[in-house]
């Protein structure tokens, strides 16, 4: 598999800046900036919304192409149902329309999909066809693509709280056996590698109750562009500049070296 070219302004080929050797494993996005791209343009934010999808598209193929396993793409907060009834209704059956419209291409290239968070106040016509894709992909061993749905990372530490104590109570557990890893096989995320990378655009500087368990040792990534302005450019540049981070983890080593930002390449 190849990434291809990307040119940067100075027509530099950015591709050939990535380490093939240290491209991440699971690499976490939260997708923000549609409503704001769509107003800026006069448009209403629900346009934003199915811009959004089409970067969406490109994103997956390029992170697939890059050698990446796992993508996991915040879709939903639980704090979204606080937005007018209008857009809420808008998401939620796009979600649908995108799923029915995709799923078969998603199969074809060995793509599995998988649905995080709670599902129980979706539509049943939402919920059938999350659970069809979700059989109809489950072999596909080649790429993981994870949409965080009425996600939020408080309910996922709450709720898995909630199981430990249950267990500890029923007399399955002891509460001395209760470490990260129990704590971890709680997570909807079970069994998953935490995210090396996080993404997030539009110059937003905040975690908005993503994740909030896996990405303890994340690199963050913040992109000034809004979502539907989003390209595998853009994407590229956050590789690198993961690629440029000295992952200490607590310890000593070695000083970082230039990040992608400071260094000429930039356009
Ligand atoms: C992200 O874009 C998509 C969802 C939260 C569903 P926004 O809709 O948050 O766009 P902005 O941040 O208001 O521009
Ligand atoms: C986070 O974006 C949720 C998603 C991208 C689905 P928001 O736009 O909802 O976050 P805030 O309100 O800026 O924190
Ligand atoms: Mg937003």
């Amino acid at each position: 598999m190849s990434l291809g070219e990307i040119f940067d302004k100075k027509n530099n080929d950015l591709s050939k800046r990535i380490d093939k050797k240290k491209v991440p494993e699971h690499v976490a996005i939260i997708m923000d900036g549609n409503g704001r791209w769509a107003t800026k343009k006069g448009l209403p934010r629900t346009y934003g919304h199915k811009q959004g999808v089409s970067v969406l598209k490109k994103i997956i193929k390029a992170s697939k192409n890059l050698g990446c396993k796992v993508l996991t793409v915040y879709a939903f907060s639980t704090e979204n149902w606080t937005r007018p009834s209008k857009e809420v209704n808008f998401l939620i059956n796009l979600f649908s329309e995108v799923l029915r419209n995709q799923i078969e291409e998603i199969h074809e290239e060995a793509t599995r999909i998988k649905f995080i968070g709670d599902l129980t106040p979706f539509p049943e016509t939402l919920k059938k066809i999350i659970s069809s894709s979700e059989s109809l992909t489950k072999n596909n061993n080649d790429f993981l693509f994870n949409v965080c749905v009425n996600y939020g990372g408080r309910q996922e530490i709450v709720k898995a709280a909630r199981e430990l104590a249950l267990k500890s109570s029923s007399g399955e557990i002891k509460p001395s056996e209760v470490n990260e890893e129990l704590f971890n096989s709680e997570l909807l995320t079970r069994g998953l590698k935490d995210p090396e990378l996080l993404i997030r655009t539009s110059g937003e500087k905040r975690l908005s109750n993503f994740l909030l368990w896996q990405l303890a040792y994340s690199e963050i990534y913040i992109s000034d562009v809004l979502w539907p302005e989003f390209n595998e450019y853009e994407f590229l540049k956050a590789i690198i500049d993961y690629q440029s981070r000295n992952r200490r983890f607590g310890g000593i080593e070695s000083l970082p070296k230039e990040s992608f930002e400071d260094s000429q390449c930039s356009s």
